[in-house]
């Protein structure tokens, strides 16, 4: 099998990971991390990507990869993907079938996308009769714009997954086959992905991102955008300062409790099952008070992502990585991908 290392270009911060298979654990041999010089803009104008493919290419020399074979991320919100039904029927028939479903909720032409899609082993609806199936289309301009920075950047792209794909496989690896809504709240992303049993479930991306919140700081308590976010990093949610950080940000979580809980509630009464875990990953879930907030207003046990916690991972690595702890679940799932 091939080696492939897993890159994943956040908005602000550029994540890598290297993994082999040695023991129980796999074992980090590279990891890393630098900032976005684009916050989050691709193209297929090889002049403005430049800057990022270098930016990837230093990382990479870096961060001691040893491999140039990749599986990079797109970001979520620009990645169609969902769960569909369809009966039973030969494989021959299949592929026709799929293609006639996906075209009819692929909210784009099939000739501007790149559609993959497998099949998923579900007991309910098998017995039903039926076959589950994942889709997953993504923008051709957005995969066309992905490609050219990881060979601009001097390497082999492998695969592009969506984040949620990445982030199922990561709690796959980390905590097994459970019914878990990850939460994964970055800088220009917050998203919600329901898994059940290990497999992906449904996903929703919300408005109530990272930038969103040092926005209403921003305006809120009238401060530029750099004290904004140095306010949102320092007090989060706690009651220093008065709680008016906390206070500002309220409305926005809020939201984000409500749009979890129709997704919570959503999956229970369709499944008869329970969902009785949030996992939070992001940069955005190192917000003071975080977890304990969701807690409460949730109802769920909710638990900060230790990417770290199911690998083998050498001391010296752990203590400079270990303050950006849950940003790194995504990229452990695409390292994890290919070894
Ligand atoms: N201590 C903190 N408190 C609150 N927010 C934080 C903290 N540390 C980092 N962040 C926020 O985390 C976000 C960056 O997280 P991350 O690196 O996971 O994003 P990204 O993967 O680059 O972005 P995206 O996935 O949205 O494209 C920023 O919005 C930043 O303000
Ligand atoms: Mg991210």
């Amino acid at each position: 099998m091939n080696n492939a290392f897993g890159l994943d270009i956040g908005s602000e911060t550029i994540k890598i990971m290297q993994l082999v298979k040695k023991g129980a654990k796999p074992r980090v041999v590279a990891a890393g991390v630098a900032k976005n010089p684009l916050l989050g803009f691709i193209s297929t104008n090889e002049k403005e990507i430049t800057p990022l493919a270098e930016a990837i290419k230093l990382l990479r020399k870096e961060s001691g990869v040893t491999t140039a074979l990749v599986t990079a991320s797109m970001p979520e919100r620009s990645v169609f993907i969902q769960t569909i039904e369809v009966p039973k029927m030969t494989e021959k028939e299949l592929g026709q079938a799929i293609l006639l479903q996906a075209e009819s909720v692929i909210p784009k032409p099939m000739s501007e996308v790149s559609f993959d899609w497998r099949t998923i082993e579900d007991e309910k609806t098998q017995k039903e009769g039926k076959l589950k199936v994942l889709i997953i289309a993504a923008p051709l301009v957005l995969t066309e714009g992905y490609l050219k920075v990881l060979r601009l950047a001097g390497l082999d792209p492998l695969s592009l997954e969506s984040e949620s794909l990445a982030l199922t496989r990561f709690i796959q690896t980390t905590i097994g086959k459970k019914n878990i809504l990850v939460f994964s709240w970055g800088m220009k992303s917050a998203d919600i992905i329901v898994i059940k049993n290990g497999d992906f479930y449904l996903n929703r991306s919300l408005s109530g991102t990272g930038e969103a919140l040092t926005r209403a700081i921003n305006i809120g308590l009238g401060l530029d955008v750099p004290s904004a976010e140095q306010y949102k990093k320092t007090y989060g949610l706690s009651s220093e300062a008065e709680g008016k950080v906390g206070k500002t940000i309220q409305p926005l979580l809020e939201t984000l409790v409500n749009e979890i809980k129709k997704a919570v509630n959503f999956f229970e009464e369709k499944e008869q099952e329970k969902i009785p875990m949030m996992i939070l990953t992001g940069g955005s879930s190192l917000l003071s008070g975080a977890a304990e907030y969701f807690t409460k207003t949730l109802g769920l046990e909710v638990q900060i992502a230790n990417p770290f916690y199911g690998l083998t991972v050498a001391p010296d690595f752990l203590e400079t990585l270990r303050k950006d702890t849950p940003i790194f679940s995504v990229v452990t799932g695409l390292a994890a991908k290919e070894i």
